[in-house]
């Protein structure tokens, strides 16, 4: 997507998980931001006309061999810029003042005193609890800089020179154990850098649909639904600016949840009349998989299925010239931030294959994926779908531990309906990151009624996770964990047992294969 906004505010990526956090707050504030490699020039920077530059924190000191630096040349662009930690260090150093190691690591809530008026702390309480975490410290600002702040360990917690638009602060503003680091982000973003809160998700929208519009003209254009919130969102937004130039594909699989194709066709064909091709593969999947036990081999297997079904259908509408795909941002972040190059590989992401001869439309590509729920809610998107949970490409069949059968299909199927059922009526579904069934193919002995059974058990597995990247399992009230086994083992034929997987991730994965 080729973004016109008004503002923006570019955040040097000095460490990857403090950067996009930065970012993700100050689109809070309504700026929209991005995140450029440490290794971008003045030049380039100046080329790209921010309003306001960011330099993140690090996890190094700015003494290690082979620390990031920065082109000096960069506070001499007439571009506001605040540092945070180590960005703020590196400014320090830069122009002259010192950094030095404290011998003592100041971690954790600590106690700032504000000893001078300025822009950057404006309007905030004169003592208050800001997050830090380094080593070295700042121990003179550069001249020409006002000391703002110290701490008991940082005599220069807080430096401007308002002049030159320059802002470092040693500690953390953009996480939650900075109370007032918002109120910090906001006075650099509107008094420092001019910036005004007009980065929101109907702005985005209008500014994706003409950009749409603008790539496309009046060629045709297709798009993978898989029911998931990307793709879904993706195809609206398009859909909103091309209407019928615009065909939907959504492969079933037969892998999916309950009820997952109904809605899909509802939602989209139905409500949102979209031009909707739906192609019921289930059987040929089911019988690429007969015999499959191994994981890798069983991914393979649906993935390449995809692909086939997939390219059949493109080849039937002939003349269409672009693909839709839901890539996110942090999917651009990875790949862009280390070599420009590998972007590319994302342009598969979803399996779609490598060799079609298809521009991509990414209409989502600066979006994070809270940010894509917004719009999709915005977009009038039914909540049913734009808060569901993350579900693997290659659906319930990694959740079957063994071969995919139809029987075995059906069993998982409706327990894992009744573990949502349950987790939604105890209103745990948003908190939760995951909530699903698992049927590990072994069988154990139970007592219904007078009789012996010999059955599956039922794996419980949810979790908690910002990012799927770590994950701990759900502190399920003992009530809910009673009612989904009572449930399952009562309604679901073939079923005898119910454990809860209590493991993290790591050591384990989210997914059991
Ligand atoms: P793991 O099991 O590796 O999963 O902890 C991390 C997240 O990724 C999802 N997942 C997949 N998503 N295709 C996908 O689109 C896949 O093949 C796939 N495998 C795992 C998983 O559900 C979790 O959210």
């Amino acid at each position: 997507m080729t973004v016109s906004h008004d503002h923006s505010v570019l955040v040097v990526d000095y460490g990857a998980q403090y950067a996009q956090l930065i970012a993700r707050r100050v689109r809070e504030c309504k700026v929209y931001s991005e995140i450029i490699p440490h290794e971008t020039s003045a030049e380039e920077i100046k080329r790209r006309a921010p309003s306001g530059l960011i330099l993140s924190g690090g996890p190094m000191s700015v003494y290690e061999d082979g620390a990031p630096g920065i082109d000096p040349a960069v506070f001499d662009l007439g571009i506001p810029v605040l540092g945070i930690c180590y960005g703020t260090q590196l400014m320090a150093r830069e122009l002259g003042g010192t950094v030095e190691p404290t011998g003592t690591r100041e971690y954790g809530k600590t106690d700032l005193v504000v000893v001078e008026e300025g822009v950057l702390l404006d309007d905030l309480p004169l003592e208050q609890t800001v997050w830090m975490s380094h080593g070295d410290t700042i121990t003179t600002a550069p001249s020409g800089f006002k000391t703002l702040a110290h701490t008991a360990v940082s005599p220069v917690a807080a430096m401007e020179s308002v002049e030159r638009g320059l802002f470092g602060v040693q500690f953390h503003p953009e996480v939650v154990h900075t109370p007032a680091g918002m109120e910090i982000l906001k006075n650099f973003l509107y008094k420092g850098c001019d910036c005004l809160p007009t980065w929101t998700m109907s702005s985005v929208i209008e500014d994706s649909v003409a950009d749409i519009r603008a790539r496309v003209g009046k060629e045709k254009i297709i798009c993978g639904l898989s029911g998931g919130v990307d793709s879904a969102v993706a195809a609206v937004l398009v859909h909103k600016a091309l209407g019928d130039q615009l065909t939907c594909v959504f492969v079933d699989t037969g892998m999916l949840r309950m009820n997952e194709a109904q809605e899909v066709v509802e939602t989209f064909g139905r409500h949102h009349q979209m031009k909707l091709i739906h192609v019921d593969a289930a059987e040929r999947f089911l019988a690429k998989l007969e015999g499959v036990t191994d994981p890798e081999v069983k991914r393979k297997t649906i993935g390449e299925t995809f692909i086939r079904v997939f390219e059949e259908v493109a080849r039937e509408l002939k003349d269409t010239k672009f693909l839709v795909q839901g890539t996110l941002y942090p999917d651009i972040i990875e790949s862009g931030t280390k070599d420009a190059a590998r972007i590319k590989s994302h342009h598969n992401v979803g399996g779609l294959p490598e060799d079609m001869d298809f521009e991509l439309i990414e209409p989502l590509r600066a979006l994070f994926k809270d940010e894509v729920r917004a719009v999709g809610e915005e977009l009038g998107l039914p909540e049913e779908i734009v808060w569901r949970q993350p579900f693997p490409g290659p659906g319930l069949a990694v959740r079957i531990i063994g071969e995919v059968t139809a029987e075995r299909l059906d069993i998982l199927r409706r327990a894992d309906a009744i573990v949502i059922e349950e987790i939604k009526r105890a209103n745990l579904y948003r908190e939760i990151w995951q909530s699903f069934a698992v049927l590990p193919c072994i069988k154990s002995v139970g007592v219904m009624g007078d009789g012996r059974t010999y059955a599956y058990p039922i794996v419980l597995r949810a979790v908690t996770s910002e990012d799927a990247m770590t994950a701990d399992w759900a502190r399920i009230p003992y009530e809910v964990l009673e009612r989904i086994s009572s449930r399952v083992i009562n309604e679901v034929a073939g079923v005898n047992r119910v454990a809860y997987d209590i493991s993290s991730k790591p050591p384990s994965t989210i997914e059991w294969e």
